[in-house]
């Protein structure tokens, strides 16, 4: 089970154990992560679940809706680090990644 930690809006840190073969967003819905809503369900069109990756990980390459949607919210984008929760599927690789919450979607 790969391990994700969110670091929330007020700095503190929430460590979760994931199932592989779910997303991000899904995991910070579930558990109620303040800050990731997910409204769309995970179909790339709301990008309410726009997330920093702040560990060294590599996700899976960005597709060119994913980029499409950051693009909307460009004030907050971070072009290396900015991506949709909801596009990141988890898997053991991804054992550890972390993922920083915006202050505002
Ligand atoms: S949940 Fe809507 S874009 Fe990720």
């Amino acid at each position: 089970m790969p391990k994700i930690t969110f670091i929330l809006k007020d700095g503190s840190r929430k460590e979760l154990e994931a199932d592989s073969g779910v997303n991000a967003m899904q995991v910070a819905v579930f558990n109620n992560i303040p800050g990731i809503e997910g409204a769309c369900g995970g179909f790339c069109s709301c990008a309410t679940c726009h997330t920093y990756v702040e560990s060294q990980h590599t996700p899976p390459p960005m597709a060119e809706d994913e980029d499409g949607m950051l693009d909307g919210v460009a004030a907050k984008r971070n072009r290396k680090t900015s991506r949709l929760a909801c596009q990141i599927m988890l898997s053991p690789e991804l054992d550890g990644l972390v993922l920083r919450v915006p202050e505002k979607q």
